[in-house]
């Protein structure tokens, strides 16, 4: 056959119904000769058009009893394929087709073994960096106590000085003096909060459940922020809902969070001054407190970023208000260990609502109390 044609093309195709002249041998899995004298010239492939062929041959190509695709040749003479071309064909496309099933199930193969190397060696990273960002916590809490002895000390001193233990100060070393107190708490207040965030990165924070009363909280929280407050120029107001009373929650952590949240109300108060109000309320199985102001605001972009570490929105303003980002990291990382979530709603330039939920009936504390009781 081939030393008659002198002349042919071949083609590959995946197996695809619905394509005309192709569908025949879909249906059938056997060889179709068709002639260009005897169907119209759009039955046809282009290249066959193209080219001025005259007959084109499918043939199937076969694995077991599978079509796995079609070879098409077109020959440029007429009634070109004899019954014993087309029944050598046939037996070539089965050829063909076990041969090209082999080859597609190596490649998946392989592909497979590719991507499962690919997975372990993934899997070995994350390894690798569990282990990194565990030493690296480690020794960020190792060295922030080490930095914390010292610096107590120092501020220590600098209250006695201050308070003048060690002699009456001039205005001047009064000034100093105040100086060295003011970079010594913010530095004591960077550690605490690096040491927290290491600590609850590494896993390492434990909570003290307890029964805590949220109003009563809420208030000594408020004592603490009470005389920045009247400096801003910044109302304090509380709404509470005679229903919340008792939660299961560490008391310490709780006061964290909320004073995180109203400091960060009152700093971020417009220069007028304005209000922040705490409100406290049950919602279901949680308790829900929210911290709203009439401050600076937020942009909307920026709202997806606050709690992110060392975020701080708008440059500059560390310098204008202080701190350094972390305040908001933390203070989601305590309520979620509570098992609680904490949300952020705001308008720039007007208003910014935080609003966090607590369990009423602490989950960590059962388990403690399931381990002790088993079966109680
Ligand atoms: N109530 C708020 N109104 C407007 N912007 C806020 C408010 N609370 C937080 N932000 C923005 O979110 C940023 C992150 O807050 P976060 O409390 O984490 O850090 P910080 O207050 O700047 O520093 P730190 O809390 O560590 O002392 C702030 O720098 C500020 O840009
Ligand atoms: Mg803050």
């Amino acid at each position: 056959m081939l030393g008659r044609i002198v002349t042919f093309f071949y083609n590959m195709h995946r197996i695809e119904s619905g394509k005309g002249i192709f569908d025949a041998v879909y249906a059938e899995k056997k060889p179709v000769v068709l002639d260009a004298t005897d169907y119209s010239a759009d039955s046809f492939p282009p290249f066959f058009i193209q080219e001025d062929f005259h007959t084109l041959i499918i043939i199937p190509l076969i694995s077991g009893d599978e079509l796995i695709g079609m070879l098409s040749m077109a020959s440029y003479q007429t009634k070109e394929f004899t019954s014993i071309d087309i029944e050598l064909l046939s037996a070539i496309g089965q050829q063909l087709g076990t041969t090209m099933r082999n080859v597609w199930l190596y490649e998946k193969v392989q592909q497979e073994l590719k991507e499962r190397k690919k997975l372990q060696e993934v899997h070995l990273e994350n390894l690798r960096l569990e282990a990194a960002d565990k030493a690296k916590s480690e020794f960020i809490a190792n060295m922030s106590h080490e930095l914390r002895t010292p610096l107590n000390s120092s501020i220590g001193f600098s209250e006695l000085l201050k308070q003048g233990m060690a002699g009456e100060l001039n205005e001047k070393q009064k000034h100093y003096v105040d100086n060295i107190l003011t970079s010594n708490q913010f530095l004591l207040t960077l550690i605490n909060d690096i040491l927290d965030i290491s600590k609850i990165e590494a896993g390492k924070i434990e909570l003290v459940i307890d029964k805590m009363s949220v109003p009563e909280t809420i208030q000594e929280t408020l004592s603490l922020i009470k005389e920045k407050a009247m400096k801003h120029n910044v109302l304090l107001k509380t709404e509470f809902d005679p229903e919340l009373e008792f939660i299961e929650a560490d008391k310490q952590r709780v006061k964290q969070i909320l004073f995180n949240l109203i400091n960060n109300a009152v700093k971020f108060s417009k220069e007028e001054g304005g209000t922040v109000t705490i409100t406290a309320k049950k919602e279901g199985a949680m308790a829900q407190i929210s911290v709203s102001d009439t401050g600076i605001g937020i942009k909307e972009e920026n709202v997806c970023k606050l709690f992110h570490k060392f975020e701080q929105l708008e440059s500059g303003i560390s310098q204008k208000y202080g701190g350094t980002g972390l305040g908001l990291a933390i203070t989601k990382q305590l309520v979620e260990q509570h098992g609680g979530t904490i949300t952020a709603q705001s308008k720039y330039r007007a208003e910014s609502t935080f609003t966090f939920t607590l369990p009423i009936i602490s989950s960590i504390k059962k388990s403690i109390q399931a381990k002790i009781n088993p079966g109680s």
